[in-house]
């Protein structure tokens, strides 16, 4: 079966390719390009499967075009799925599968790599050793220990971290519709107590309609003053405008995201001056308590291998008609 590859970039292909010769079914095809209605259409006449990433449009027409050129599979190599219009899929005919849980200890290792980053203000700290001034001005931090962490959503990846804030010796709280047996630890909360009640607040639901702008100007007024809010999750679940309200009005310690609203591909890699100028996630990095990493929770070595692995074992049972249990339609 033949499969083309969206938005790879040499990490991506470094993975697949270590272990490609374990699926001799499978002829891959890496393109640089982002999917979308643009590129769909190029495909080859004989390609069956797509393998996309987050950042690729998956919506109605691109389904529509991968249909009409014979697509029967799209392979998505990452856990999030919301930019995949699952009901079109479904009616096309077209199995989407994904990769649910490959490393939620990589996302959240940067989502408290991210908090203390931003709590001892390390972005700052950085820039001033190597330009040889050692001045510690400004760069008051505050003890994580037996300081409440608010996890919001404990599956795979909030589970991560709430273990992560337990092993510092935080006070863990969570707000979840399913509580998780495995954290004993943990005291289940009410979202409005979440809120208020946490010194860190760190995202880990999925992006969803009732999620959407969970983080607004309501439940940012919610939260202690000098809160750290983490999203490693997806851009949407914060209101960008309310959070920059929020932090002008001080409410922050500091915040720091992986992930931000206006992330359709990677807007530093793809940068341009304009874009730049107008977007929000620029306004974002003016203020010197926000830190912003490039959506890079999966970027580990262990997270990629898994990552490869599964996609590959998905399209391979797709091939022979089994179910792999990563299937969402
Ligand atoms: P999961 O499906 O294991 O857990 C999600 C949890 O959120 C579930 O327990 C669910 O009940 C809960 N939830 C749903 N709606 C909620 C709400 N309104 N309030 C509170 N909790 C709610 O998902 P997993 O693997 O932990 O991933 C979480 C998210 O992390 C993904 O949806 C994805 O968007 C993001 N992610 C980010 C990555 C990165 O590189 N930054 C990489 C992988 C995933």
């Amino acid at each position: 079966m033949k499969i083309t590859f969206f938005a790879t970039k040499k990490y991506d292909i470094d993975s697949f390719n270590a272990i490609k010769n374990d699926y001799p079914e499978l002829e891959i095809e890496y393109w640089e390009t982002e999917l979308s209605p643009k590129t769909a259409s190029y495909i080859a006449d004989d390609c069956e499967a797509v393998c996309a990433f987050v950042s690729a449009d998956v919506g109605a027409k691109v389904l529509e075009i991968l249909h009409a050129r014979g697509v029967k599979l799209v392979l998505m190599r990452c856990a999030g799925f919301n930019n995949v219009d699952l009901e079109k899929a479904s009616e096309l005919g077209i199995k989407v599968m994904r990769v649910p849980g490959y490393s939620p200890e990589a996302v959240a290792e940067l989502a408290m790599t991210l908090a203390m980053g931003v709590n001892r203000h390390l972005h700052k700290a950085y820039i001033r050793v190597r330009e040889n001034n050692y001045s510690l001005q400004g760069l008051t931090g505050r003890n994580f220990y037996q300081k409440t962490a608010g996890i919001v959503g404990t599956g795979k990846i909030g589970a991560a971290m709430a273990r992560i804030c337990h092993g510092f010796g935080m006070r863990v709280i969570a707000y979840d519709m399913y509580q998780n047996p495995s954290l004993d630890f943990v005291e289940y909360v009410t979202f409005d107590e979440l809120l208020a009640q946490s010194d860190l607040i760190s995202l880990h639901c999925p992006l969803m309609d009732s999620t959407y702008h969970l983080i607004n100007l309501e439940t940012i007024n919610k939260m202690k003053d000098g809160v750290i809010l983490v999203n490693t999750s997806r851009g949407g679940l914060i209101k960008t405008d309310d959070l920059i309200a929020g932090i002008r009005e001080r409410k922050f310690f500091g915040v720091g995201l992986d992930v931000y609203e206006e992330e359709t591909g990677n807007v530093f890699e793809n940068r341009e001056d304009d874009i730049m100028m107008h977007s929000t996630t620029a306004r974002l990095l003016s203020f010197p308590n926000v830190m912003i990493t490039s959506h890079q929770g999966f970027l580990t070595e262990e997270a990629l291998e898994a990552i490869s692995r599964t996609t590959l074992d998905n399209a391979m049972a797709f091939l022979k008609g089994e179910t792999a249990g990563t299937e969402l339609n």
